[in-house]
């Protein structure tokens, strides 16, 4: 909680430490309110310090101080200072033992940082600076460390104890209690310590590595859901495969741990030997888990496996370095999950994801490059920038490098800074030395916040055969910078050129023919000055520019497309994700033709043109199943926000509304067909193609159900009955409870028979409460008003605070903007409520309020409003009073 005004924390500031830690040995005596623990710390000077002659200034919160000493002599208060962040001792040896007795309260932790309570079992959550809430230390990444951890606590509560590496030693310990000692033999930073303790079930298998060591996996949960474990395993095995092939890294302990919690402020944590998972990044079965929670598991689980590498073995020097081990990681699991289902579908998905909340981020007051220059607060920096856009950042370098050359990087990278704490100069270093390629101008990706804008128009003349094409870029406007003063990035842009009959071949001016590539209809072009002309040679008729295909680059790209240019690219074009876009694309167009006669209370009018474009999707049965349900589904309410200048909430919802239902009456045959003809009972099975075919199936259904025909009602409530996984079962309960046709009575009795049938199994009912929270039908507010005095509710969850209160303030527009500001005002309360509780929660709250200059005045003025009574409370914490803030500014 602050003092005074929390002060910011610079790059540019960066120090080395001042002291080292060769070894720390930790003893844990857990109970509830009063835990123990003693600490032995090897410290040395550092040689390389900045300040030589520098006291010993150890990070230390919410510690009772039991007692304190150095070489053995303990310390009398006179010899030490201690203030609420941190432990001083102005004189030390260069080398010496440090020894403290602190006493916590795991029970009373609810910021789920440091040693905490979970239901019955006790965890820890050590990133990025919650080791310090555990005892005295140098939590920084830079300062590694050879951990040796005992853990005592009395058997029957706690009969298993964990920690990172090795178990070395157990047994029964002096006060009849039992202990357990573990040893990592890799030197870490405090970050990736773990500690777990409770009554736990496993699911145990093993996996031989490439070198042919037999590696034993373990996923601890409760035993409740003992049965939710295979899918995980799978992942994990799959994960662990990948990585040797594609990347040549293999496992380096015996043992790789997984346990599942339920109270967690993020989605996993890649502690070293030992992940903690959110449960609901880790369990998954078929009556319990729709394909897109069976999907988020495998990417999560590939996700913390990978950073064993790329964070673990090579970590971050500071905090500022967040994305050289996230966006890598990122990048890593989305090339993982590709593999393992469709390329295509991963890359829609995450540039979908990318192109409306991150593109968000960056054009708001928290946008901040990659690689920020500053913070308040390190947590409010786990950001879909850091994340996202980092990984694209990497994959503009694999773009750039090519496979083989960015592998070349990566082993490189890798063999040069193991056992190290790096920086992102560092990577990309490693990636020119392999490379040959200068990427000076393309590191300002990580200093430079914004999402450039790129404007193309072309000309083609046809008795010379030669198309022009013209790129330019800019960048707006972003906190560390203002638009005149950013300089021009490094953009590769992948195109191609698309005729009458397919793709053209390419030529470009001045470059021979690549006599290597089979496939001369794809190029990559790099744009590096504000603007830059490419001239196309033996281009035999007047083309369309197929423009980012891949999506290879985060920014806007702009042309002039006619309408009838993006059906072409749509049925034609050979890239799937270009199909994709300008399927997108089309519909925004035709979106905004409805917000403008909603605007100026004109008639409505659906262009044919989507309306063709859709039924010869749905009608042709040779596309990919998965392909087709993304491209019948409309942008979001979320993304048309994003794109527009000013969000006019009532006309987007509107027009989005008023093109479904027109899509639905004109296309009811052929979407009963298509419903009819995926519905057929076949086993249940994750694969790709199941899951494409259920995708296509729940998207069809919620067109049909925007019908007036109350058979399209039954077919819901027929799905909901019978369905044998929650994928059919959640989708027919959306339908209902979403439907007009359905009555209150009927709605409420879908939504209570599932309640009834689900209510003991956590991650079903966060999903009954995502639904809910969803509606967009009048009442939005006052449901969830209802939701929040549930039993199922706990404000203390986080699962359950973001899928009731985090759902409807970012997914319920309608109703959270409503005119008269209670959306603001509740959400206000709720975040004043979490300051006290918990920091981090409600600091990424606030998500949605932050975004008030992008609407009409009179919300404007409500938005702020309710950031300045936030921005009131005297108790602020760092992470709220930093969004709000710089939200304000
Ligand atoms: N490092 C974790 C991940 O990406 C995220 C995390 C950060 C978890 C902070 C908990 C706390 O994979
Ligand atoms: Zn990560």
């Amino acid at each position: 909680m602050k003092d005074a005004q929390p002060k910011s924390i610079y790059l540019k500031d960066y120090k080395r430490p001042d002291f080292l830690i060769e070894k720390t040995e930790l003893h844990f005596t857990l109970d509830p309110s009063e835990t123990l623990v003693q600490s032995r710390l090897e410290i040395r000077r550092n040689p390389e310090a900045n300040t030589p002659a520098a006291s010993l200034v150890l990070h230390g919160q919410e510690l009772e101080l039991i007692s304190l000493s150095i070489d053995g002599h303990a310390l009398s208060s006179a010899g030490y200072d201690v203030g609420p962040e941190a432990l001083t001792i102005s004189t030390v040896p260069d080398e010496f033992v440090f020894e403290a007795v602190v006493k916590i309260n795991p029970e009373g932790n609810t910021s789920l940082e440091g040693l905490y309570k979970s239901r019955t079992m006790y965890c820890t959550q050590c990133e990025a600076e919650g080791f310090r809430k555990i005892t005295y230390y140098l939590d920084r990444p830079d300062v590694m460390s050879e951990f040796l951890t005992t853990i005592e606590a009395s058997e029957s509560d706690f009969p298993v104890l964990l920690s990172n590496g090795n178990l070395i030693a157990s047994g029964e310990a002096d006060s009849g209690k039992h202990f357990a000692t573990w040893h990592d033999p890799f030197k870490k930073p405090a970050y990736l310590f773990a500690l777990v303790a409770g009554t736990l079930d496993y699911v145990e298998d093993t996996f031989t590595t490439q070198s042919g060591r037999d590696i034993t996996l373990r996923i601890f949960v409760e035993s409740k859901d003992i049965d939710k474990c295979d899918h995980a395993m799978r992942s994990l095995k799959n994960a662990m495969r990948w990585d040797e092939e594609v990347y040549g890294l293999e496992y380096d302990l015996d043992i790789f741990m997984i346990v599942a919690v339920d109270d967690f402020n993020m989605g996993a944590m890649e502690n070293k030997g030992l992940n903690i998972f959110n449960t609901s990044c880790v369990l998954a079965k078929p009556e319990t888990t729709t394909d897109a929670g069976f999907q988020r598991v495998e990417s999560v689980v590939a996700h913390e496996y990978f950073h064993n590498w790329s964070g673990n073995r090579v970590t971050c020097r500071d905090w500022f370095q967040l994305s050289l081990k996230e966006g890598f990681t990122v990048f890593r699991d989305s090339q993982f999950s590709a593999d393992m289902n469709s390329q295509t579908v991963k890359r829609v998905e995450d540039v979908s994801v990318l192109r409306t909340l991150q593109f968000a981020e960056d054009g708001g007051p928290m946008a901040h490059p990659v690689r920020p220059p500053s913070f308040i607060e390190i947590s409010n920096f786990y950001t879909l920038t850091v994340y996202e856009k980092g990984s694209e950042v990497v994959g503009m370098i694999h773009t750039l490098l090519g496979a083989e050359n960015f592998r070349t990087g990566s082993d490189l990278y890798f063999s040069r800074h193991d056992g190290e704490a790096a920086t992102i100069e560092d990577f990309v270093a490693a990636m020119e030395e392999a490379s040959g390629r200068d990427l000076a101008q393309f590191t300002r990706w990580y200093s430079q916040a914004g999402t450039p804008r790129v404007v193309a128009s072309d000309t083609y003349n046809e008795d010379s055969g030669t198309y022009t094409l013209t790129l330019a870029q800019s960048c707006p406007t972003t906190p560390e910078a203002k638009a005149e003063e950013k300089l021009p990035f490094h953009i590769p842009i992948a195109m191609g050129l698309l005729g009458d009959a397919g793709n053209l071949p390419i030529q470009l001016q001045g470059q021979p023919a690549d006599p290597d590539t089979d496939d001369n209809t794809n190029i990559v072009l790099e744009l590096t000055e504000p603007e830059q002309t490419f001239v196309f040679e033996g281009v035999t008729e007047k083309p369309t520019p197929v423009l980012l295909r891949g999506f290879s680059a985060p920014v806007k790209l702009h042309y002039d497309y006619s309408r009838e240019q993006l059906t072409a690219i749509m049925s034609r074009d050979s890239d799937g994700f270009s199909r994709w876009d300008a399927c997108q694309k089309l519909a925004v167009a035709v979106l905004e033709d409805v917000m403008q006669a909603y605007r100026g209370d004109q008639a409505y009018r659906v262009d044919p043109l989507l309306v063709a474009a859709y039924r010869a999707i749905l009608i042709d049965t040779s596309l990919d199943k998965a392909m087709v349900a993304l491209m019948l589904q409309l942008p979001t309410e979320a993304y048309l926000s994003e794109i527009a200048t000013e969000i006019d909430v009532e006309a987007i919802h509107f027009a989005r509304q008023y093109v479904r239902k027109h899509l639905a009456a004109a296309l009811s045959a052929q979407l009963e067909a298509v419903y009819q003809a995926s519905n057929e009972v076949v086993p249940f099975s994750v694969s790709a193609s199941a899951i494409a075919s259920r995708s296509l199936k729940n998207t069809v259904l919620s067109y049909l159900i925007c019908t007036d025909t109350d058979e399209n009602l039954q077919l819901a409530q027929q799905q909901l009955a019978n369905a044998t996984n929650m994928t059919d079962e959640l989708s027919g309960l959306t339908a209902i409870i979403n439907s007009e046709l359905a009555t209150d009575a009927q709605r409420k009795t879908a939504l209570d028979e599932f309640y009834q049938r689900w209510s003991a199994e956590a991650l079903v009912v966060n999903q009954w409460l995502v639904a809910q929270a969803n509606v967009a039908r009048e009442g939005g507010l006052e449901r969830v008003m209802d939701l929040i005095q549930h039993e199922a509710f706990d404000i203390k969850n986080p699962n359950k605070v973001r899928s009731v209160i985090g759902a409807f303030c970012s997914g319920n527009p309608v109703n959270f903007h409503r005119q008269d500001g209670a959306g603001y005002e509740f959400l206000a309360d709720q975040i004043l409520v979490l300051n006290k509780l918990n920091p981090q929660i409600a600091s990424r709250l606030l998500t949605p309020l932050t975004k008030w200059r992008k609407y009409d005045k009179g919300r404007q003025t409500l938005m702020c409003n309710a950031l300045q009574r936030v921005l009131a409370e005297p108790a602020l914490s760092k992470d709220v009073y930093e969004v709000v803030s710089k939200s304000l500014k």
